[in-house]
């Protein structure tokens, strides 16, 4: 199967995963809350390209598993990504009215409806995570390796942590190891974590894993690096809207030509790392290429 038709199919499983998980709040939430569940949806069904839960899907099929089989853990990074994004754009943070091409979250229900979808998606997260227990594929001590996992990759050592820097370093110090760190915490920690969850889930030896995590580590920062030549060619700008502040990004330190060198070596790296794998990882080989050549 070719990329394009391997990642079709894939995101449609994850989008039909995330149409049931809605419906199902929709069914058990009491009617009152039914605005907070439509506002959740908006952004859960905003256009998203669906890479972290791709990711997911394509390490646990590297890994022998079926795709369907870890959709709550697809469904669980999804939803934490989603929230980012929400509180992301809201004034107190990077003050964007605009988030794939649609206004965000918060001009479309007001801040403190954002805030609270926000909390929302980030809970149910773990509630999805949960849904895992209702497999016989995984025992409880990995469940709970997985759930440990995500709380250090969404948390205060992972995306908080880098959104914590983002929003306090000073422009003076933006610099290369400072715009790293705050890349490796704010957007690798959570790609790291969706490429390793089906390894937790099956209690996968160390060496494998290892490999699984360099590629996240270096598709995580390669992923970053192409959002910036994105960014910085504004091809892809428009959907956000204009910048409000500036930020650390790897296009205030280098040029167009540096950082698609950069990107190579980390998109390489990941390959190898990927490779090393057997011929079951050709799914994350096609994922690093893609993330070479986006255009989006
Ligand atoms: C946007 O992530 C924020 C970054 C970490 C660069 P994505 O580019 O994955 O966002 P969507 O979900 O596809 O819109
Ligand atoms: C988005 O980061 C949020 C996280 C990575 C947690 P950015 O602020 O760098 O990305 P955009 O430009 O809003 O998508
Ligand atoms: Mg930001
Ligand atoms: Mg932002």
């Amino acid at each position: 199967m070719n990329f394009q038709s391997y990642s079709a199919s894939r995101v449609a499983l994850i989008e039909a995963a995330i149409g049931e998980s809605l419906v199902q709040y929709q069914k058990t939430a009491s009617l009152r809350f039914a605005p907070l569940v439509e506002a959740m949806s908006y952004s859960l069904s905003g256009g998203g390209k669906r890479f972290r839960p791709l990711l997911t899907l394509a390490s646990a099929e590297c890994l022998g598993f079926q795709a369907e089989d870890v959709l709550p853990a697809a469904l669980a990074v999804e939803y934490i990504h989603t929230y980012s994004l929400i509180h992301d754009d809201l004034p107190a943070l990077d003050d964007d009215d605009t988030r794939r091409g649609k206004p965000s979250n918060h001009k479309k229900f007001g801040e403190a409806v954002a805030i609270l979808t926000g909390d929302a998606l980030l809970t149910e997260a773990f509630g999805q995570l949960a849904r895992l227990q209702e497999s016989t594929l995984f025992s409880p001590k990995h469940i709970l390796s997985a759930f440990e996992l995500l709380v250090s990759a969404a948390g205060v050592r992972g995306l908080v942590g880098g959104q914590f820097i983002d929003v306090t370093l000073e422009q003076t110090q933006f610099n290369l190891p400072e715009v790293e760190f705050i890349h490796i915490h704010k957007t690798g920690a959570m790609i790291v974590a969706s490429v390793l969850l089906p390894a937790r889930l099956c209690g996968l030896e160390e060496k494998k894993s290892a490999l699984l995590k360099r590629y996240g580590a270096a598709l995580g920062l390669a992923f970053q690096i192409s959002d910036d030549i994105l960014d910085a060619e504004s091809s892809n700008r428009y959907s956000r809207g204009p910048r409000k502040k500036a930020r650390p990004a790897y296009s205030e330190l280098m040029n167009r030509a540096e950082m698609q060198d950069l990107l190579n070596n980390l998109i390489d790296t990941a390959n190898t790392c990927a490779q090393a794998l057997g011929d079951k990882s050709s799914h994350l080989v096609d994922i690093a290429e893609f993330i070479r050549n986006r255009k989006h």
